[in-house]
């Protein structure tokens, strides 16, 4: 099978290249960069393109020349803390670029042939009432951050490209992602540095932290990526599946879980710059969907992924 992915130097991106060329695929990069000395780019099955895909005809031609059986988009502005600093870049930069690729493949030779696995977040989902939880795809979307609202007009430009034009698409919506190589800027990533500064006595034993109440559904970007390749394989077009644990944990948790892997004594300081506007005090999914559809069911525990996490962070 021969993949390619959008965004292949972020976080997900690395790890699903990774990933996919583990399963013996021929994967294609696109990055905006010169690419990462990563062992992936030097694999004989992976190549990298630098390339813009809000440029029609470089997509076009990107996929007249390769021929891929599949497409997966990661490529976006993921942080919803950026977000609201910054609401009409996000929803221009995550929309108009899935238009732009979109009319690529709706010009190229493949059209309605490739399968494409556009990436969503659970953000679409926005304030839901507790009695509503597990979140089921079902569910009304009523996004509160500008990223989750991005990612919902998204979904609204997937319907369009599929009943206008036959192009195959379907939506993942993952909740919050883990794993090592995550950068700053989301709670696990801030916590660790903060922790590895810490024992390194760069940083006095005092945690700068958020919201400790929120309370999140968790997964590591490993299942995710798992999850990803599988659903561009067995999906339905015009599906949307969420990516999820199914269960919600407490920052609060977090932050123990990983002070605890160390061996520091840490007094916590609630940084009011790190308070969002607004932030969803609860909510957890339903992967009901993706378990039985497609046999996926999550294999890393979170005391991995925030060891793996915490450890990522020792060794940089
Ligand atoms: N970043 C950060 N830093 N968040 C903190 C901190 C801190 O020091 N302290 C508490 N928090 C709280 C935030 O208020 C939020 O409620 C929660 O931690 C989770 O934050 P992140 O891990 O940064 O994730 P996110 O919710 O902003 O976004 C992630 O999940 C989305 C799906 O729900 C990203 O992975 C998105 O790309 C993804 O779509």
């Amino acid at each position: 099978m021969k993949i390619l992915i959008t965004g292949c130097n972020g976080f997900v991106g690395k790890h699903l290249v990774e990933f996919c060329l583990s399963q013996q695929c021929e994967v294609i990069g696109i990055g905006r960069g010169e690419g990462s000395q990563e062992p992936s780019d030097i694999h004989d099955k992976y190549t990298y393109v630098k390339g813009d895909f809000s440029d029609v005809e470089f997509v076009k031609n990107l996929l007249d020349h390769f021929q891929p059986d599949g497409l997966i988009h990661l490529a976006a502005q993921s942080s919803v803390k950026d977000s609201w600093s910054d609401i009409s870049g996000t929803v221009d930069v995550n929309l108009s670029k899935t238009v732009s690729l979109y009319e690529g493949i709706r010009k190229s030779t493949l059209a309605n042939k490739l399968k494409v696995l556009s990436v969503g977040s659970s953000e679409e989902y926005g304030y839901i009432d507790q009695g509503k939880m597990p979140i089921r795809e079902s569910e009304r979307l009523l996004p509160v951050s500008p990223y989750g609202l991005s990612k919902y007009l998204v979904e609204t430009v997937n319907e369009y490209y599929i009943r206008q034009f036959g192009l195959n698409i379907l939506h993942a919506r993952p909740f919050n992602h883990i794993g090592p190589g995550q950068s700053l800027g989301f709670v696990v990533p801030d916590f660790s540095a903060q922790i590895v500064n810490i024992e390194l006595g760069k940083q006095a034993p005092v945690m700068n932290v958020g919201n400790l109440d929120a309370k999140r559904d968790f997964l590591d970007v490993r299942d995710i990526v798992r999850s990803y390749f599988l659903l561009l394989q067995y999906g339905t077009q015009g599906e949307i599946y969420n990516v999820c644990s199914g269960i919600s944990i407490s920052i609060r948790s977090i932050l123990d879980t990983l002070v605890s892997m160390s061996n520091i004594k840490i007094t916590v300081n609630v940084d009011p710059k790190l308070i969002r506007k607004i932030d969803v005090p609860d909510y957890y999914g339903s992967n009901e969907k993706i378990q039985h559809e497609l046999s996926w069911t999550p294999e890393f525990h979170i005391s991995t992924s925030l060891a793996d996490s915490l450890n990522y962070y020792r060794e940089i």
